[in-house]
């Protein structure tokens, strides 16, 4: 007979992952994909990604845990509960950047599976049943917007627009990538209601690490804008064209680029110019074109929108100056999002009582808890990031601070479950 949850929190204060068995997971995982150096690329419906998901999927075969896979690719493993109430979710994604550290995803998957692993040794039975995501596509790298397989899933998008998409070098549809790799499952995305979200993630921030602390319980997510521009001049011979006869498309990109960096220092946002592809990228020869893409971000939506026409306002003024044009595509527009004040107070509580210090914080990056959101209280459950580094193959975390995050997490499951 399995244990009954449905007693006091107090018996299972003792109760603990086994992060060796965790780690494990997570080393094999990052096997696929490995570079050269460290790190990983596994962008989202790639030949690695089918490799990660079908791992995942062996180990939920060998371990007899259910797994049901929805239209859009997000794989949910579950742990019955002792009720049909609406489930405890956790997870995150396998996909990463092309620049992947070892963290930044995985470490939400392989937690929750540690978790559901964690609880079944045990023969513990929560009240309510425990879920699992592997979200798809939270990245945003290869098909836009991220955070993807969350926003179907809270029914943001409809799956007939999200099979439509084309892959950002323009080669292949989203729908076709998911059948090539034998993702694209039969439940409609949403198709079970939630009753809380938690997810675990690295900071990929300085803050914790600066100030000597253990978990970050995350009450908001910065918005997020991505625009893509391709400026268009004229090719010209580098030697000969006189200046006031060019028609600079890099000269255009550069001084955008600069301006993103001073308002958002104005504003007190962050902004990148990530990608600046210049065409034709020959030394003698003044660039015709480039295709570049500005990611804005701010915790004030007022701000955020402030500083998106700002940069619109000066490609327009940069292009009439140069004589030239641009075409403008809205990739992303993700608004702040704050999270549940009672779901972060549970992850404090749950840290405190394991011995771990802790403070609220805000997320600066993108993440399925901000979709999740929508549709049910949901927090995040933040461990330190070594030199705050991320999007980046040195990026790293220490297995004391996983080993506690994983834990809290467990807890925070089990009082969310036992609600
Ligand atoms: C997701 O990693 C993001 O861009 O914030
Ligand atoms: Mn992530
Ligand atoms: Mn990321």
């Amino acid at each position: 007979m399995e244990r009954s949850f449905i007693k006091p929190m107090d018996e299972y204060q003792e109760l603990r992952i086994n992060f060796d068995r965790f780690k494990k997971r997570l080393n094999e995982i990052n096997r696929i994909g490995a570079m050269e150096g460290g790190g990983v690329c596994r962008l989202s419906l790639s030949d690695e990604d089918k490799a990660a998901r079908d791992l995942l999927k062996r180990w939920t075969q060998e371990l007899d845990i259910e797994l049901e896979i929805d239209q859009i690719g997000n794989m949910f493993l579950t742990l019955p509960g002792e009720t049909n109430e609406p489930c405890v979710m956790t997870g995150s994604h396998l996909d990463t950047v092309g620049t992947g550290g070892l963290f930044d995803g995985p470490l939400g998957v392989l937690g929750g599976l540690e978790i559901i692993e964690t609880l079944r040794e045990n023969r513990i039975r929560p009240k309510r049943t425990l879920k699992v995501a592997n979200f798809t596509n939270e990245e945003g790298v290869r098909f836009t917007p991220d955070m993807m397989g969350s926003l179907a899933f809270k029914k943001g998008i409809s799956i007939d627009e999200l099979h439509g998409i084309e892959s950002v070098d323009g080669k292949v549809l989203l729908g076709d990538e998911l059948i090539r790799i034998g993702y694209k499952g039969k439940f409609e995305p949403g198709h079970f209601p939630v009753s809380a979200f938690v997810e675990i993630h690295i900071e990929q921030g300085p803050i914790l690490e600066n100030e000597g602390l253990n978990i970050g319980a995350v009450t908001k997510v910065q918005g997020i804008y991505w625009t893509e521009y391709t400026i268009l001049g004229r090719a010209a011979h580098a030697g000969t064209t006189p200046i006031e006869l060019r028609k600079d498309a890099g000269l255009v990109a550069a001084q955008l680029t600069a301006f993103v960096r001073e308002k958002a220092n104005e504003l007190d946002g962050v902004g990148t110019v990530g990608i600046t592809e210049v065409s034709p990228n020959l030394i003698n020869v003044v660039p015709e074109k480039v295709r570049l893409t500005t990611d804005l971000r701010h915790p004030e939506k007022e701000k955020l929108k402030k500083f998106q026409s700002e940069v619109d306002e000066k490609i327009k003024a940069l292009c009439d100056q140069e004589n030239t044009r641009f075409e403008r595509k809205e990739r992303v527009r993700f608004d702040p999002v704050d999270l549940s004040g009672e779901v972060a107070g549970a992850i404090q509580e749950q840290a405190q009582k394991l011995g771990f210090s802790s403070k609220r914080m805000i997320s600066g990056a993108g993440h399925d808890a901000q979709m999740m959101a929508a549709i049910c209280p949901t927090s995040m459950i933040f461990v330190p990031s070594v030199d705050g580094i991320s999007h980046n193959i040195e990026e790293f975390t220490k297995d004391e601070d996983l080993d506690r995050g994983i834990n809290v997490l467990l807890h925070v499951m089990l009082d969310l479950a036992n609600r």
